[in-house]
């Protein structure tokens, strides 16, 4: 068929039409709402690279995270910022630790949302690298020890899922196996397994206090250049036992989104990262961009990419559209 007899408009004159042959919508159960948590009581203290997201106490994150749940998000990753750290992150691990004890009181409170925690070193390590440190590399092997040993406190404490993010090699086979010793045979693993080292991670770091004191995570992140190399991440991590894999961060990475989910049938998550949810928020409040409306092209250009699942600071606001009618119509009019 050929013009004149096709037209391509014909499909596009009313929102009616429109809706009836779109290809890709947003579901609030598609999303994972991050939390940073700190010490205290009564602490909501806002980022400031981040309008709209905040550092809060354990009281105030079960707070959010039951807003969130109400709201059909089903799934939080939480981050935790320790009080104390020191250059062997012990405070990761400690039974009565910043994370564990959200765990534990989340999951009180709002015992069907389901509890993911980032398993990483660099919020607990005076250095902020992500692993422990030989000299001025990190070393991998002792490394991945370490992170079992999180993974399986976070385990005991209750989370639901846990999701490894120090690019260390044998990361996932580790964890794995460590959790299996322990019973936790049916606690998922959530891997982040192509994670470039980023510009885009600025603001999180101001957020979990992470920034590396020295030098920056190039070597054990991934070169923003590559993109077989993350097929290989990739494919390591499903061998070693990871139940969903992931590509972060998502807009500049797109196309490894697009291939991820060609060449392998595991979910896949995106991770719309900070600095993608901090450009959208200082545009927006310049009057340049309409933040609802930048917020849900990008959202669902992930989703059009090929994520099943995305993390994202702009979860609440998401769900908060998605509880409207038609959430394209009412942008659209904005
Ligand atoms: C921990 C971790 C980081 C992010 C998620 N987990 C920071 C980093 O690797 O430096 C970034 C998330 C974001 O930017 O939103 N390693």
């Amino acid at each position: 068929m050929q013009f004149p007899e096709y037209r391509l408009r014909r499909l596009r004159q009313t929102e009616t039409l429109r809706r009836m042959v779109r290809e890709t919508t947003l579901s609030v159960d598609d999303f994972i709402y991050p939390l940073f948590v700190v010490e205290g009581k009564g602490v909501k203290n806002p980022i400031k690279s981040m309008p709209g997201i905040f550092q809060f106490s354990i009281d105030e994150a079960i707070k959010e995270a039951k807003r969130a749940f109400e709201l059909g998000i089903p799934a939080v990753i939480l981050f935790g910022i320790p009080a104390q750290k020191d250059a062997s992150a012990f405070s990761a691990v400690a039974k009565n630790g910043i994370i564990q004890r959200a765990i534990k009181e989340i999951k009180n409170a709002v015992p069907e949302l389901c509890i993911i925690t980032d398993v990483c070193l660099c919020e607990y390590t005076t250095h902020g690298h992500c692993g422990i440190m030989e000299g001025n590399s990190v070393d991998n092997d002792t490394t991945i020890e370490v992170l079992a040993e999180i993974a399986c406190s976070h385990a005991t404490a209750g989370a639901d899922m846990v999701a490894p993010s120090a690019m260390m090699d044998g990361q996932v086979a580790a964890i794995r196996e460590r959790l299996d010793e322990n019973n936790f045979h049916n606690i998922p693993i959530m891997a982040y397994s192509a994670k470039y080292a980023s510009a885009f991670y600025g603001p999180f770091r101001e957020a979990a206090q992470s920034a590396p004191k020295q030098g920056d995570r190039k070597a054990y992140q991934m070169d923003f250049a590559n993109s077989d190399e993350a097929m290989r991440e990739i494919t390591l991590d499903v061998e070693e036992g990871a139940d969903i894999i992931m590509v972060k961060p998502a807009l500049a990475y797109l196309d490894i989104i697009r291939r991820a989910k060609e060449e392998f049938d595991l979910p896949l998550v995106a991770y719309n990262v900070s600095g993608e949810y901090s450009m959208v928020k200082a545009a927006a409040q310049n009057g340049w961009i309409d933040n609802d409306k930048v917020m849900m092209e990008m959202l669902t250009a992930i989703k059009r990419a090929g994520a099943d699942i995305i993390i994202s600071y702009f979860a609440v606001e998401v769900a908060q559209l998605l509880k409207q009618k038609n959430i394209y119509e009412t942008t659209n009019h904005k």
